[in-house]
C-alpha cells in the first residue's frame, strides 16, 4: 500500500509491476490505494473534480456488474451526471430498473430503438459524454473495442465518441492472462484508452489472481485523477518517430528496421501526463493516440522541414525517429537496371534534425535517442555533449527481442550530471518511466 503516492496520479493505473502477466515482463497491473482511510482522505482533497461531469457508464456482462449500482451512487455523490448504457448480457446480472433508480435517468440498452433515437440515440449519447467508463469490461468487450465492432449500443457509442474511454476489466484470471486479451489490452492502451485495474484477489469463480474489477470508490478515484491536470499540462511536446526512407529510384529506397513503436509509446505517455503532443512520423503501420496530431513524412529532409516548422512553438523535443544518416546523392528518375556485377551508390549525409534543434538560439528541452551495440554510456555521454542535448536515452541493439521492431526495450538514460538505467520492459512502460524523468528534468530546468 502507499506505493502509488510517489507516482503521478494519472500513471498509477498504467505503471506495471507485480507478478508476470502475458505480454508484460513486469506484469501485473495497477497500484492504487485500496486501504479505506487513504481512499477517503485522498477523495476529500478532490471534492469538486467530478461535479457536473457527464459520465457515461457502460456496463457489460460480468458478475462484477452487481457493483455498478454502488458505482453510480458514488459518482453521483461526487456531483457527476451519470447515464447508463448496458449490454444485453449485463441485464442478466443486474436489472436496468435498478440502474434507472440509482441514476435517476432512463437506462439505454438497445441500438435500434426508435424511441431512443428520437430522444437520446447512440450519436447523442456519444456526444453527451465527457468521459465513458466501462465497468465491468469483459474480455469480449475489450476484444470488440480493440477491433472496432459496432454491433450493439455500447460498442457503437465507443466508436462514435471523441470522449476519453476508460475500461475497468473484470474477468477470470486465466481469461485476463490469455494472450488474446493481453494483446487487445495492449492495443487499446496504445490508442490512449485508459485502464483502471483489474485488481488481484479472490474471484467469483473461486480462483485467486488478477482479474477482479476495482471497488467502486477506487474507480471514482481513478476518474478524479484523470480529470486532474497532469504534470505536463500546458506543455507542448514534439516527438519524431519511425524510420525515414531515402529513395534510390522510383521503386527502391534506403531505410532501417524501426517500427516507430517507441516513439508512439512516448507520445501516449506524454499525452497521459497532460502534454499537448505532436508526432512527426516516418512511414509506420501504427495508429497514433486519439487527440495527437500526426505529421506524416517520408524522408529525412521532409522530417527536418516538418520539425523546423513546428519547433519554435515547442517546450520539449524528443527525437525517437531512426533517421537515415545517408541518402543517395542522385535520385534516378527511372528504375535502375541490372547491368554490371557491382553497383556503386554515392551517398551524402542527411540533415541532423536533433543537432539542428539543439543548436537553435532558444532550443526546447531536447531529448535524443541512440542505438548502440556496445559501450552504451560512453557513447551516450559523448553524444549528449557533442549535440548539446538535455538528455539522451540509449538502447542496446543486437539483442533478440529488444530494440528495433520489437515490443520491448531497455534504456540507459543520461543527462549532464546523472543517469538512470531502465531495465527490460514493454516499450509502453519504459515510455511512462522516461516521461517521468523528462518531466522532472524539464521542471528543474524551467526553474533556473
Ligand atoms: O548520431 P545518432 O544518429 O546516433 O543520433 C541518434 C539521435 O539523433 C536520435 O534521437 C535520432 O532521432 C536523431 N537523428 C536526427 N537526425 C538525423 C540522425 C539522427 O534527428 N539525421
Amino acid at each position: 500500500m502507499g506505493i502509488a503516492s510517489n507516482i503521478h496520479p494519472l500513471w498509477y493505473f498504467t505503471v506495471f509491476r507485480d507478478p508476470p502477466v502475458h505480454g508484460y515482463k513486469n506484469g501485473g497491473m495497477l497500484l492504487y490505494h485500496s486501504d479505506f482511510r487513504t481512499t477517503l482522505s485522498f477523495n476529500n482533497m478532490n471534492l469538486n473534480i467530478l461535479t457536473d461531469k457527464r459520465i457515461l457508464l457502460g456496463i457489460t456482462g460480468g458478475i462484477a456488474a452487481y457493483k455498478s449500482a454502488e458505482l453510480v451512487r458514488r459518482l453521483r455523490e461526487q456531483g457527476a451526471q451519470v447515464r447508463v448504457v448496458m449490454t444485453s448480457a449485463a441485464t442478466e446480472f443486474i436489472t436496468p430498473l435498478t440502474l434507472q433508480v440509482v441514476s435517476g435517468q432512463r437506462v439505454h440498452t438497445e441500438l435500434l430503438d426508435s424511441e431512443a433515437e428520437a430522444a437520446m440515440g447512440h450519436i447523442e449519447l456519444a456526444r453527451w459524454a465527457e468521459v465513458i467508463l466501462i465497468a465491468p469490461a469483459t474480455a469480449d468487450f475489450l476484444a470488440k473495442l480493440a477491433y472496432g465492432h459496432a454491433n450493439d449500443l455500447l460498442s457503437t457509442i465507443c466508436l462514435a465518441t471523441v470522449a476519453p474511454i476508460i475500461v475497468a476489466p473484470a474477468m477470470n484470471r486465466q481469461m485476463w492472462q490469455a494472450k488474446s486479451t493481453q494483446a487487445n489490452y495492449m492495443r487499446l492502451q496504445n490508442w490512449g484508452i485508459h485502464c483502471l485495474g483489474p485488481a488481484a484477489g479472490l474471484q467469483a469463480c473461486g480462483e485467486t489472481g488478477v482479474g477482479r474489477m476495482l471497488e467502486p470508490m477506487e474507480l471514482v478515484n481513478g476518474l478524479i485523477n484523470l480529470f486532474k491536470p497532469g504534470p505536463l499540462a500546458g506543455v507542448k511536446v514534439l516527438i519524431t518517430a519511425g524510420p525515414t526512407r531515402e529513395d534510390i529510384d522510383p521503386v527502391r529506397f534506403i531505410s532501417n528496421r524501426s517500427s516507430g513503436k517507441m516513439g508512439y509509446a512516448v507520445a501516449v505517455a506524454a499525452q497521459a501526463a497532460g502534454a499537448a503532443v505532436t508526432l512527426v512520423s516516418g512511414p509506420v503501420s501504427l495508429t497514433a493516440p486519439v487527440g495527437v496530431p500526426v505529421i506524416s513524412v517520408y524522408n529525412a529532409q521532409d522530417m527536418f522541414e516538418a520539425v523546423m516548422a513546428q519547433v519554435d512553438e515547442m517546450d520539449i523535443f524528443i527525437a525517437a525517429a531512426a533517421v537515415a544518416d545517408y541518402r543517395p546523392v542522385q535520385l534516378a528518375t527511372h528504375k535502375l537496371k541490372k547491368q554490371e556485377s557491382q553497383l556503386q551508390l554515392m551517398l551524402e549525409r542527411t540533415p541532423d534534425i536533433l543537432a539542428a534543434v539543439a543548436a537553435l538560439p532558444q532550443p526546447p528541452f531536447t531529448v535524443g535517442f541512440a542505438a548502440e551495440t556496445n559501450n552504451l554510456l560512453d557513447y551516450a555521454r559523448d553524444k549528449l555533449q557533442r549535440k548539446k542535448l538535455d538528455m539522451i536515452a540509449t538502447n542496446q541493439v543486437g539483442i533478440t527481442g529488444l530494440g528495433f521492431d520489437s515490443d520491448e526495450n531497455a534504456l540507459s538514460v543520461c543527462w549532464v550530471d546523472g543517469s538512470v538505467e531502465l531495465p527490460r520492459n514493454s516499450k509502453l512502460s519504459l515510455a511512462y518511466q522516461l516521461i517521468e524523468i523528462i518531466t522532472q528534468r524539464y521542471q528543474r530546468r524551467a526553474k533556473f
